[in-house]
């Protein structure tokens, strides 16, 4: 009895045996289809993922991240749009000339020096401390002496007279007009022109923004625009970044929109970003979410009846 028992339960432990095996190897063969389901599903979100990347690289791409720092100017050449066309050339030779034949964009972080842009964002505070826009774009124009105050602009050299110089310094705009001079300078080697066909234009500015809403057209600075067509004297367009991208303000980057494409320059001190004015160069800057942007744009025209003076203190 007790063998057979013990018997009875060899072949119960055999059967049981049988049975998880049977069960292991269905286990595995279902195993088997799940892995091979699993897989076309990875497959599947892949090529997905890879066609949605492809397809939004189409649409926007970084031009120079705010980590980058670029030691050559990095260079995109477009084909230039037929807004010059409608005005006159200048020089009247082409050869090195100015008005644009060579069209693209550019961005360089090796004009102006991260102490430069320091000293520059301190004269920007300074000034724009003595007024400010109620909304949330300010300008300071060393040049004519325009100021945001309120929502409207005052003129600071008339408004403060000599007292202007108890604010700024000779040596804050010996730097202005040195930094000016280098941004000319690498926009001509850049489009193959005479530096000496180029002339600094109106309005050549500070600007200052912060998240706080528009209260007039002043402050709508957002929108989509073509600098040749916004202001007709423009040629070549600059811009001097004075504080980072994503570590001193959110959102803020600058966007060259093309047809089928956008190209995003990330703000970082010291950054100039130069190109030229006409459609070919149609961007916006995108709405300030957190923090101060702090930039100078820095105005170049071909023809020497819209040139104006380097800015000095009364
Ligand atoms: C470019 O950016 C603008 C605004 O940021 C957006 O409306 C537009 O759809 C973008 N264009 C492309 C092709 O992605
Ligand atoms: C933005 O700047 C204005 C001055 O132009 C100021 O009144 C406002 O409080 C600032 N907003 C923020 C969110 O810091």
């Amino acid at each position: 009895m007790a063998l057979q028992r013990r018997g009875n339960v060899k072949t119960a432990d055999t059967s049981t045996i049988e049975k998880q095996s049977k069960r292991v190897i269905t286990q595995t063969s279902s195993y088997r289809g799940y892995t091979a389901l699993l897989l076309a599903f990875i497959g599947t979100c892949a090529l997905l993922t890879w066609i949605c990347s492809v397809w939004t690289n189409d649409i926007t791409e970084t031009m120079v991240s705010r980590g980058e720092i670029l030691t050559q100017p990095r260079v995109f050449m477009v084909q230039c749009s037929e807004d010059y066309q409608k005005y006159k050339h200048f020089p009247d030779v082409l050869s090195s000339g100015c008005t644009p034949t060579k069209c693209g964009r550019a961005v360089s972080d090796s004009v102006v020096t991260a102490d430069e842009a320091q000293t520059l964002k301190r004269l920007a505070e300074k000034g724009l401390a003595l007024g400010g826009s109620d909304g949330g774009a300010s300008i300071l124009d060393l040049h004519s002496g325009a100021l945001s105050m309120g929502k409207k602009f005052i003129n600071i050299y008339r408004y403060f007279n000599k007292q202007i110089r108890d604010i700024f310094t000779e040596d804050d705009f010996k730097l202005y007009r040195a930094v000016r001079s280098r941004i000319q300078r690498v926009i001509a080697e850049t489009f193959g022109l005479d530096s000496s066909n180029l002339y600094l234009t109106k309005p050549t500015f500070f600007s200052r923004i912060n998240s706080t809403g528009a209260k007039t057209a002043h402050d709508e600075y957002w929108h989509p625009h073509i600098d040749k067509v916004t202001y007709g004297s423009f040629d070549y367009t600059s811009l001097l970044y004075l504080t980072d991208y994503d570590v001193d303000f959110g959102g803020g980057r600058f966007i060259f929109m093309d047809p089928n494409s956008n190209q995003t320059v990330e703000p970082r001190a010291g950054r100039v970003s130069f190109f030229s004015s006409g459609s070919e160069n149609l961007h916006h800057v995108e709405k300030v979410a957190w923090g101060t942007r702090y930039a100078i744009t820095v105005s170049f025209t071909c023809d020497p009846d819209y040139a104006i003076a380097d800015p000095s203190l009364p």
